[in-house]
């Protein structure tokens, strides 16, 4: 009982705050622009707009920050239109062109970025993603492909019983998404006897040669152009090899889904015990297959 009257009480106090707030920000005028909080301009759906005034009255900045959209499960819903309403920033802004020390944008290149591969001017790593030729023609990342939603109060999950599941420890986006794309190429498992840079030649310089026979069932998931995938990689086997090691940021490879394909041998090869038959449920655009004998699948 007593718990609850605190409880109650801390809530009237919160109120009574946010009604001092309102007060304060209405008789806004006269205070000076740095003490007024920051304002968003966007009315979103949901259990916000019944606190707040009607028609385009200002959104008040924690609570767009804390807005259920941020969090399971509402993230998961999520258009790439509802983010930006508030994110213009991510795709709007570019990089500088010259730094704040004073060295100008092209003389700072990366050595990956004076290869042959690498377009246009330099790009924010959001662009880089969602914007550039290369991203919209081969891939269809959303915002939510890599942002699952990130407590910015708790940042590991089970510290508590009501906290929210899946928290990758201040980290906004799950590392192993970006080890998808951004990988070690996995020679072994191909039964090549080197690094493709190294022996590339011997086999024609093309990875569709072999995978026109071998794992044929790929890149069936609702952030990649299939179809413009295999195109550019029957081009140039660089556009292959651009999300599969051309582009490691990582000394691993990823442990990819190992997808049944037509003509797949039943025995499943040691390396494989451990891997899932299926890509991540929330990026599957097909619907389940039947699991196939003998893998366990490690899923997620
Ligand atoms: C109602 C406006 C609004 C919407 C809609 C919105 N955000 Fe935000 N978001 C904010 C504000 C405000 C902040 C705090 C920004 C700051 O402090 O710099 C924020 C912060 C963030 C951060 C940084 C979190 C951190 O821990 O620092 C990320 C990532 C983010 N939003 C992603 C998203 C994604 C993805 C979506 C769509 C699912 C989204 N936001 C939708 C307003 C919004
Ligand atoms: C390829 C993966 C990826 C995609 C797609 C992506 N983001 Fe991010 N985003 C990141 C990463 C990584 C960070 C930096 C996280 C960190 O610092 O821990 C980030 C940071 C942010 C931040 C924090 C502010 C900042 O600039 O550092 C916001 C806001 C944000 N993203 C919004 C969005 C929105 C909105 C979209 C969709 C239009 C989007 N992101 C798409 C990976 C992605
Ligand atoms: C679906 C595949 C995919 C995923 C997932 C992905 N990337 Fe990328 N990334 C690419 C491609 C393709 C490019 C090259 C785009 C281009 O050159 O226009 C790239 C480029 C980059 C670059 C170079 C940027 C530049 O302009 O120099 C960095 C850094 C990067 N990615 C980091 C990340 C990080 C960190 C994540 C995870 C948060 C991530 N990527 C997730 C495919 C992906
Ligand atoms: C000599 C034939 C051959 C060539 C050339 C080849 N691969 Fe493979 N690749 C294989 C075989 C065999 C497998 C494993 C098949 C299985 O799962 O049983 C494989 C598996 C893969 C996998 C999945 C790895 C995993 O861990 O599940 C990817 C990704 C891949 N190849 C990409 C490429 C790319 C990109 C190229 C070109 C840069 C390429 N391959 C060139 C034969 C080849
Ligand atoms: C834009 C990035 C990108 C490009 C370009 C790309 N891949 Fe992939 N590839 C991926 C991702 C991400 C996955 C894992 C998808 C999933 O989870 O099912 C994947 C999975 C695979 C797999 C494993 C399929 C399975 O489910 O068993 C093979 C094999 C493969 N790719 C070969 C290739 C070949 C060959 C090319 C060129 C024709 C290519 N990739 C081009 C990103 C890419």
């Amino acid at each position: 009982m007593r718990s609850q009257h605190r409880v109650f009480a801390t809530l009237t106090c919160a109120a009574l705050l946010a009604l001092t707030g309102i007060v304060l920000m209405s008789s806004g005028a006269a205070q000076s622009v740095s003490e007024q909080p920051e304002m968003t301009f966007w009315h979103p759906p949901g259990p916000h707009v019944m606190g707040t005034p009607r028609g385009p009255a200002p959104f008040p900045y924690d609570a767009a920050r804390w807005h259920p959209i941020h969090f399971q499960p509402a993230i998961s819903q999520a258009t790439n239109a509802q983010c930006l309403a508030c994110h213009q920033e991510v795709v709007a802004q570019r990089v500088r062109s010259v730094t704040p020390a004073g060295l100008r944008t092209e003389d700072t290149l990366a050595w990956y970025q004076t290869l042959e591969v690498y377009e246009g001017e330099q790009e924010t790593f959001h662009r880089r993603h969602l914007v550039t030729p290369m991203a919209t023609e081969l891939m269809n990342l959303q915002c939510t492909t890599c942002h699952q939603g990130n407590d910015p109060r708790e940042e590991a999950s089970g510290g508590a019983a009501d906290t929210q599941e899946g928290l990758i420890l201040r980290k906004h986006v799950d590392p192993n998404i970006c080890l998808m794309c951004h990988g070690k190429f996995d020679y072994e498992v191909m039964n090549l006897p080197g690094p493709w840079h190294q022996h590339a030649e011997m086999f024609g310089n093309s990875c569709t040669g072999c995978h026109a026979a071998f794992r044929t069932t790929r890149h069936d998931v609702n952030f990649l152009k299939a179809e413009a995938i295999e195109a550019a990689g029957e081009r140039s086997a660089d556009s292959c090899y651009g999300c599969h090691g051309g582009r490691s940021w990582y000394r691993i490879a990823y442990p990819y889904p190992r997808n049944a394909w037509p003509g797949m041998p039943e025995a499943v090869p040691e390396w494989a015990r451990e891997r899932p038959t299926e890509s991540q449920e929330r990026f599957r655009t097909h619907s389940e297959s039947t699991p196939t004998a003998g893998a366990t699948a490690g899923s997620q």
